[in-house]
């Protein structure tokens, strides 16, 4: 968020696609032919969040937390998520009888008490993770780990390995590991020797969303979903 900007345009801005990410979501679930209904889930890495509310949105029985280290140069700040979470409850509440500042089903959120919940913590560090995931939601994480987008950070197969086990050790037995990543990076092989089963394996194409929205150019995705013995 630029210095002096304004609060509720930054936080409107935010969340005007969010219905389009979360069509992607409902795709890539829909893909894995996912149909559970967990009670806890986790957005690895969650970046924008925006991924977990469109999570909160889909599970309407779920407690959705989304965690992710916040500190790279690039990485959105965890202040302005939280910021932007009291900008929608605010204006939610206030406007609710006449103008909506929000799409109705965010205000619905709040309304409801099932905003998700952000916080600080590393997956690779194995710091503030939560335990007994039902679904642990992994979008292009990986592959970032895999390059050492971090300096400092193990990399690599090690970077991978060590990523997969601290995840893996938040969901509870029988839970599922849901990952996108773009396709062309084979995780399968990381997730089999550490006890999560793949139940099912599916690519997407799609036109990413980005400031402007949908964009013109095709992104391919492997998706895979897997259960913890
Ligand atoms: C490419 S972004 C993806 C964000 C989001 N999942 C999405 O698909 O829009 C990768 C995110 O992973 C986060 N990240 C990378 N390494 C991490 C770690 N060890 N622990 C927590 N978050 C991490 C980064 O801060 C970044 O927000």
């Amino acid at each position: 968020m630029k210095p002096g900007s304004d609060l509720k345009v930054e936080a409107r801005k935010h969340f005007q696609y969010l219905h389009l990410i979360h069509e992607d979501v409902r795709e890539e679930l829909y893909l894995l032919g996912f149909s559970e209904q967990p009670a806890r889930i986790c957005d690895f890495g969650c970046g924008n969040g925006l991924t977990t509310y469109s999570l909160a949105l889909e599970f309407e029985q779920a407690e959705c937390t989304g965690i992710d280290r916040f500190d790279g140069v690039d990485a959105p700040r965890l202040e302005h998520l939280l910021q932007f979470q009291e900008s929608l409850t605010k204006h939610c509440a206030e406007e609710a009888a006449s103008r909506k500042p929000f799409p109705e089903e965010l205000c619905s959120l709040v309304q409801k008490a099932r905003l998700p919940r952000f916080h600080r913590g590393d997956f690779i560090r194995g710091e503030n993770l939560p335990e007994g995931v039902d679904l642990a939601y992994c979008k292009r994480i990986f592959a970032n780990v895999f390059e050492g987008k971090q300096a400092g950070d193990p990399s690599g197969g090690e970077g991978l390995h060590l990523a997969v086990d601290r995840i893996a050790a938040s969901i509870r037995p029988q839970g599922t590991l849901c990952s996108v990543e773009f396709e062309g990076f084979d995780l399968a092989k990381y997730l089999a020797k550490r006890n999560l089963r793949v139940l099912k394996r599916a690519t997407l194409q799609r036109r990413d969303v980005r400031s402007r929205g949908r964009t013109t150019v095709l992104s391919r995705y492997a998706l895979v979903l897997c259960q913890k013995l």
